[in-house]
């Protein structure tokens, strides 16, 4: 039986991968990278490497070969993602994959999340192409809170405009060890997985941060353009601002609030707490 794991390069995968050698032989995990460069770290952990980029198919079709089960991380380019994942939904087909993991996002059929389109077109296609499949559906990275986090260490009050909306944030290590866990089939089998922790607002997020650190940390709930504002004074450039501006509207609106206990079902346990990754910012 033969593993893919896509584009290992990417902090999910890399992770994904670290953690599939513990389910399977390493002998059995291949990866891709886009270049020859990038391959070499890989190689040095005796993984068989091949090259394939998502913009080129016949690079994918050619590297999908003799492989049984594929963890397809989605891309990081918005501006070409359909396509890129279009060549490797084809590719897997005409490659004769037979089961394909998908990092996809929550609810992402019905949900108006912002970044959900190119996640409900992913996985139509997989639906749509016979193939096997497990759509790993993660909540947000607890990760992407790094930056006011950082903030609030430096004594800043945890500043949001969410309102109540609730998040359910798990560490990219677990989602990363329930990819590789879906992918060796050590995991129950489902063709969806709602990925994520219990479901909490930026006032229990600000309670948690006040556990981790052993001091007091003030919540900010503000109007929209006063979160922007804030991102901008604390340094973060306006374009990225304005982007988490609306992930805050599509919080305040529930898109992030999917409550599931598949993300402890796969694990085996419940997910990590944050305290020691809020410690460790
Ligand atoms: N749920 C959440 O909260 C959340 C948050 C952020 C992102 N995401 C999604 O989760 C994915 C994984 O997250 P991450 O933190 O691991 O992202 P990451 O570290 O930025 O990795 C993204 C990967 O995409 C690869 N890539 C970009 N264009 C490609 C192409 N044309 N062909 C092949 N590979 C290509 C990159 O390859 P190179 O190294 O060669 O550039 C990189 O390996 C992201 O890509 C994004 O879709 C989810």
């Amino acid at each position: 039986m033969k593993y893919l794991v896509t584009s290992a390069t990417g902090d999910l995968a890399g992770r994904a991968v670290k953690h599939l050698k513990n389910f399977v032989p390493v002998s059995d995990i291949v990866v891709t990278v886009r270049s020859e460069e990038k391959a070499k770290a890989f190689r040095d952990q005796g993984l068989e490497v091949r090259i394939a980029d998502f913009l080129d198919k016949p690079s994918l079709v050619e590297a999908f070969q003799g492989i049984n089960r594929v963890l397809f991380v989605s891309s990081n380019d918005l501006a070409t993602r359909k396509q890129q994942h279009q060549n490797v939904v084809e590719a897997l087909k005409e490659a004769g994959v037979e089961y394909v993991v998908y990092m996809s996002a929550p609810n992402a059929q019905n949900s108006t999340l912002v970044v959900a389109p190119d996640h409900k077109f992913t996985e139509q296609l997989i639906m749509e192409s016979g193939m096997d499949y497990g759509f790993a559906r993660n909540n947000w990275y607890l990760e992407n809170e790094v930056f006011m986090l950082k903030a609030v260490k430096n004594g800043a009050p945890l500043t949001y405009s969410a309102g109540d909306g609730r998040v359910c944030y798990a560490l990219k290590e677990d989602y990363a060890e329930a990819a590789a866990r879906i992918l060796a089939g050590v995991a129950p089998k489902q063709s969806i997985y709602e990925l994520g922790g219990e479901p909490i607002t930026y006032e229990q997020l600000a309670q948690i941060a006040e556990r981790a650190l052993g001091r007091e940390v003030k919540t900010n709930p503000v109007s929209d353009e006063e979160f922007v504002n804030t991102l901008v004074e604390l340094g973060l450039p306006k374009e990225a601002a304005q982007f988490s501006v609306i992930v805050q509207k599509d919080i305040r609106n529930g898109l992030l609030d999917v409550p599931s206990d598949d993300l402890e079902k796969v694990l085996g346990r419940k997910p990590a707490p944050f305290d020691e990754f809020i410690r460790s910012i």
